[in-house]
């Protein structure tokens, strides 16, 4: 299973995902990391680990047709069977979604439908989570569609809201989840345990 991930930011589930892909315990090939971010730690991070990575953004196609067509056919260039999001902060366009449709995964951290959507990134997310008073938070993978956070949910994995906890100290505890959660998902999918509308590994060819 190729993987092909996009972040924009530090990139640290990628990172997770990478060592998984190393030590064997997740039985994947990190074959491309795109970025609409040049400065980003995830572009950082694929350099270090010697897999290929490019900056694609508007900054390098301003025509967000052009955009699209460039990511697709990077991650069709790499081979890539499934799409992760990695702290993805863009929509992606209609042609990417049209050809890897249900094979394009997202983690979120919260338990969705539940803090999900528009502004609902980043410390938002664990600020709205006390705000609400809530008792546990999470972690959510599911499939990406062209509206943020509402594709099928792939899986959940919930995390408990301690006492005194910070929106930081929130996020630290979600993010340790996310690093182990995203990568038990992908095994599972690799083992043909969770089966995804885009991807089977009983038909690859
Ligand atoms: C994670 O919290 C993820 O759930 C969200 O963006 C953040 C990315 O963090 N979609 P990192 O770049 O993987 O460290």
């Amino acid at each position: 299973m190729r993987l092909g991930f996009l972040a924009s930011h530090n990139g640290s589930n990628m990172q997770a995902l990478i060592e998984a892909c190393k030590t064997g315990t997740l039985q994947a090939t990190p074959a491309v990391v795109i970025s609409n971010n040049a400065d980003s730690g995830a572009l950082a991070r694929a350099k270090r680990e010697s897999i290929p990575y490019y900056h694609l953004s508007a900054k390098t196609h301003p025509a967000p047709e052009r955009l699209d067509q460039s990511i697709v056919d990077t991650l069709l260039a790499h081979h890539v069977d499934i799409v992760i999001l990695a702290g993805y902060m863009k929509k992606l366009g209609s042609q990417t979604l049209t050809r890897f449709a249900g094979a394009i995964l997202n983690i979120h951290p919260a338990l969705l439908p539940k803090f999900g959507g528009q502004g609902m990134y980043g410390m938002h997310v664990h600020e709205a989570v006390l705000a609400a008073g809530e008792s546990e938070t999470g972690v959510t993978v599911h499939l990406v569609t062209e509206e943020y956070d509402t594709g099928a949910i792939i899986g959940q994995e919930k995390v408990p809201v301690l006492l005194g906890d910070t929106p930081q100290s929130l996020q630290a505890r979600v993010l340790t989840t996310e690093h182990a959660f995203f990568k038990s998902v992908l095994q599972k999918i690799v083992r043909g345990e969770i089966v995804i509308p885009g991807y089977s590994v009983f038909n690859i060819e």
